[in-house]
């Protein structure tokens, strides 16, 4: 085992953790591991073994004995109180100059909190948000620092290295001063809760008003992943629709329960939303409908009182059926990033925080969740027009913006007709 002191810190070696530490270590970094469950930490430095990079403590003045100085310790713990417990514990063991790293989905007051709070004791801390979940983490994520740009410098190689790459460039940039890294990680979360109920709002429409079979769904999703709607939310939807059930001969989709919980950057996004102000209603009510399929019960009860809704009409040009959903999606899609991105401009005006939107968008095409084509033509239309107030008024998207409108007026109507709801595209179209 070397014992030359370490690049990098990292606490919290649960599966986000790990994976990124053997994504630096792959790059070459060398990391401290620490995690109070010594088999975690023995796990990860048995998984690095290739490469040998990395050794895990569980005692943590060890641990920060083995990091180089200034130190830069990096945290993938749940957010709330246990990162302020984390900090507490190795506060007294810090330097002046050290850097800590919080790498989790903190709420970005909390983080301007402890910014602040440590500023004080001249102990920089960013952070950063991350987008990509477990795999991502390993295989490249898309990554969102902010914080003290100085202290930012430390890290950017690094991020640069392990983040995603689309055309070569790393999907991870400077986003701004502050809270601005977990800031913008909430919004991506905002405009992922809103996609993901649009298309869910369209898979009922197929499957109801189309009568779509969930192969003929997954050749629907497939074919449209191949085309302007290409991105990582469309590309999972097929996979799943032809995901076979282990347990029954049923298909995997057809055993979900349909309810949901949320971690609550949905939430944090919408409150955010209403107090700057910035409207983002498709978030909202996606945020909602989140919130209202929880509701289950109720919504057993209420279909026998209040009546179960008529048997809807089948509709017979499947084909139609299929490119105006397709247009009415893709405008919606539109809608959603201009709405968070707009969101974005605001709070950047507000907290100060220095928000590029471009870049924003640039880091967002590769990597994380919301990951899409269409974010290439969004960054474009950023760098043609830095001053550009909304998405929706760049000329490269009027046409498209256009025709979706109408498709998403003829979606709309029907699926109300048939007792589809369809709050989302509805709360997209009204914007
Ligand atoms: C990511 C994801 C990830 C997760 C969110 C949302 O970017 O990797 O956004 O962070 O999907 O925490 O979780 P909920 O949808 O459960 O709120």
């Amino acid at each position: 085992m070397s014992t030359s002191k370490k690049d990098f810190g990292m606490i919290g070696l649960g599966t986000m953790g790990s994976n990124l530490v053997l994504n630096m270590s792959d790059h070459g970094y060398t990391v401290a591991g620490y995690d109070k469950d010594d088999s975690k930490g023995k796990k990860l430095v048995k998984e690095d073994q290739a490469n040998g990079n990395v050794t895990s403590f569980n005692k943590v003045e060890d641990f920060i004995s083995a990091l180089s100085t200034p130190r830069n310790i990096l945290l993938l713990v749940p957010a709330g109180p246990i990162v302020d417990a984390v900090i507490s514990e190795i506060k007294a063991f810090l330097s002046e100059g050290d850097l800590i790293v919080d790498c989790g989905n903190s709420h970005f007051t909390d983080t301007q909190a402890r910014v602040d709070a440590l500023a004080k004791e001249n102990i920089h801390f960013m952070g950063v948000g991350i987008s990509g979940g477990e795999l991502g983490a390993r295989l490249g994520p898309s990554i969102m620092p902010g914080g003290n740009k100085e202290a930012f410098h430390r890290l950017e190689n690094m991020l640069k290295d392990v983040s995603a790459k689309v055309d070569g460039e790393p999907c991870t940039a400077y986003m701004g001063s502050g809270a601005a890294g977990h800031y913008v990680k909430m919004v991506h979360n905002g405009i992922e809760y809103a996609l993901m109920q649009l298309i869910a709002e369209s898979y009922h429409i197929l499957k109801v008003h189309g009568g779509f079979t969930n192969s003929e769904m997954h050749e629907t999703f497939t074919n449209w992943n191949t085309g302007r709607l290409n991105g990582y939310l469309i590309e999972i939807t097929a996979a799943i629709l032809s995901q076979k059930d282990d347990r029954t001969d049923g298909m995997l989709l057809d055993m979900i329960a349909d309810r949901a919980k949320s971690k609550g950057t949905g939430v944090w996004t919408s409150t955010d939303a209403m107090s700057l102000p910035a409207p983002i209603p498709s978030i909202d009510g996606a945020v909602t409908q989140r919130t209202l399929s929880g509701l289950q019960q109720e919504r057993w009860i209420a279909a026998e009182y209040i009546g179960k809704r008529t048997e809807p009409t089948i509709c017979t040009d499947k084909e139609t059926l299929v490119t105006e959903l397709e247009s009415a999606l893709y405008a919606a899609y539109l809608i959603v990033y201009a709405q968070g991105l707009s969101m974005l401009q605001v709070a950047s005006k507000v907290y100060d925080y220095g928000i590029d939107i471009a870049t924003v968008a640039s880091i967002w095409r590769g990597g994380c969740i919301i990951r899409a084509s269409l974010l290439v033509e969004i960054t474009k239309a950023y760098n043609d027009n830095p001053d550009l107030s909304n998405l929706l008024l760049a000329p490269a998207f009027a046409e498209a913006i256009k025709t979706g409108e109408q498709s998403m007026r003829k979606i709309n109507s029907r699926a109300i007709e048939q007792s589809i709801p369809v709050p989302v595209f509805c709360n997209t179209l009204n914007y």
